[in-house]
């Protein structure tokens, strides 16, 4: 196995340590180029740049393979749970029946929120983005739950990674619950996590929630399908926020900030907003596909495309599916879904996307599934967020144990002035 890259510069020839991964991953590793050459690399976006060693998730952006603690997306999606597959990320293994038990009721016991926390919700502008208030929440969190010094480090880590995990889940909840003026509504001990979830949203005083196993069971595959995807931007936010030893609510504050944007996990709301509105011009998806072809417009094809994917999504697949199931179990019909299954379609022949390797991604369809939920549009991004959340856990706990942990700090090539004096405001021209 070759182990050494030859990078030749300046007439001389130096030997660069090449590092392999389980999966036949290969990187040069980098770390004393400008100690040893006084050369740095340029990568804008870090589209080719391993920011660490990670066990967590594996990716093939070219066979469409992603896998979790090395059990493939699709396995995960037909037999695990939503709190399995958390535990799974967080503890590198599958849990055993007792393992599992201890865990779930862990999230039981720690899924109330600090009554204080309310009035925050009551203070926000009715208008606020439920992420941005997520953000502001998930920080907050330190000053509510600071450290317990009686408990082991073990026990602390355990015990905020179920904190986060339950009061998350409470916190989108209730913040949708005052966005309507509505009476709050408790987690319950007796439901588990994803119905506990359907209930304080949708339960009422006048009109009480029916759980549905259908949907229960489309929940936790919707928040499987989110849990991870290795160095994705937000996680990125969380190592990198992380890395300076921030508090885990403050890098997972920063996550969740991250997630907001449209080209990361505000995209499942951006899409089913660009399907309304090509339902609402009359359905005709011609001009959209044309606009998104242009090089002089700015709209791009929600929920299509991907920085690792170079072909059809693994989640996007099962959520696809997910989309007929949900429906036909609930004898509902979402004009949507036909609209979005056209514009794959056409999408999929036309040569602008193949050549681009452009194809669903995971947020291309999982905005129905949400709909058929009952979840509001502007909730969708927090959906998003509540699944990845064992993933930015696992991927904070293990940068934190990483024995190579370095504060992150990237290089730059500076491409500004030259050295010139300071002029006296008086003499300027
Ligand atoms: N519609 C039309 N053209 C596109 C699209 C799209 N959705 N995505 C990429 N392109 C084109 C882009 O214009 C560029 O063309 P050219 O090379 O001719 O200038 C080329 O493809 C490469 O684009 P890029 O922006 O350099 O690629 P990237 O790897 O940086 O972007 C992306 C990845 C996800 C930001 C991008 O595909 C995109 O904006 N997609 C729409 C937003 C979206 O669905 N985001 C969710 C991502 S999956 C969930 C998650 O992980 O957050």
């Amino acid at each position: 196995m070759k182990d050494k890259a030859i990078l030749t510069y300046d007439g001389k020839s130096y030997e660069l340590p090449v590092i392999h991964g389980s999966e036949g991953d290969k990187a040069i590793d980098i770390t004393n180029l400008r100690k040893d050459i006084g050369l740095t690399t340029f990568d804008p976006g870090f589209g080719n740049t391993g920011s660490c060693k990670s066990s967590i998730t594996f990716m093939d952006g070219d066979k469409g393979i992603l896998r979790h603690c090395g059990i493939p997306i699709e396995q995960l999606a037909e037999h695990s749970s939503f709190v399995e597959t958390a535990y799974l990320l967080i503890n590198s293994e599958l849990p055993k029946k007792d393992e599992l038990e201890r865990f779930s009721s862990m999230l039981n016991d720690h899924s109330l929120v600090h009554e204080d926390m309310r009035s925050f919700f009551e203070n926000f502008p009715r208008r606020a983005h439920p992420m941005g208030i997520l953000s502001s929440m998930v920080n907050s969190l330190m000053a509510f739950y600071p450290e317990i010094p009686e408990k082991t480090e073990d026990e602390q880590i355990n015990i905020t990674f179920a904190r986060l995990l339950s009061k998350v889940r409470s916190l989108a909840a209730m913040s949708y619950k005052i966005s309507r003026g509505h009476k709050l509504v408790y987690p319950s001990n007796r439901l588990s996590y994803c119905a506990n979830f359907l209930n304080m949203m949708f339960d009422s005083p006048v009109r009480p929630y029916v759980i549905e196993e259908d949907l229960v069971h489309a929940l936790n595959v919707f928040w499987i399908l989110h849990a991870d995807h290795e160095q994705n931007c937000s996680t990125s936010a969380v190592r990198l926020v992380g890395s300076a030893r921030v508090n885990i609510y403050a890098a997972i504050s920063a996550g969740v900030a991250a997630l907001w944007g449209p080209l990361h996990g505000g995209a499942n709301q951006a899409v089913i907003e660009m399907l309304q509105l090509i339902y609402d011009s009359g359905g005709d998806i011609t001009p959209f596909i044309a606009k998104a072809k242009d090089k002089n417009d700015s709209f791009r094809l929600m929920g299509f495309g991907h920085r690792v994917y170079k072909t059809y999504d693994p989640r996007a697949k099962i959520m696809k599916k997910m989309c007929d199931t949900v429906l036909k179990q609930q004898k509902k019909n979402n004009p949507l879904l036909g609209i979005a299954k056209r514009l794959e379609e056409v999408a999929l022949k036309d040569s602008y996307f193949i050549e681009h390797n452009l194809y669903p991604n995971v947020d291309f369809y999982s905005g129905i599934v949400l709909t058929a939920l009952g979840i509001p549009r502007n909730m969708f991004p927090v959906m998003f967020a509540i699944g990845r959340l064992p993933g930015w856990i696992s991927q904070w706990r293990e940068s934190i144990d990483d024995p190579h942990w370095r504060l992150h700090r990237p290089r730059q090539v500076y491409i500004g002035a030259k050295k010139r004096d300071y002029v006296p405001i008086d003499k300027r021209v």
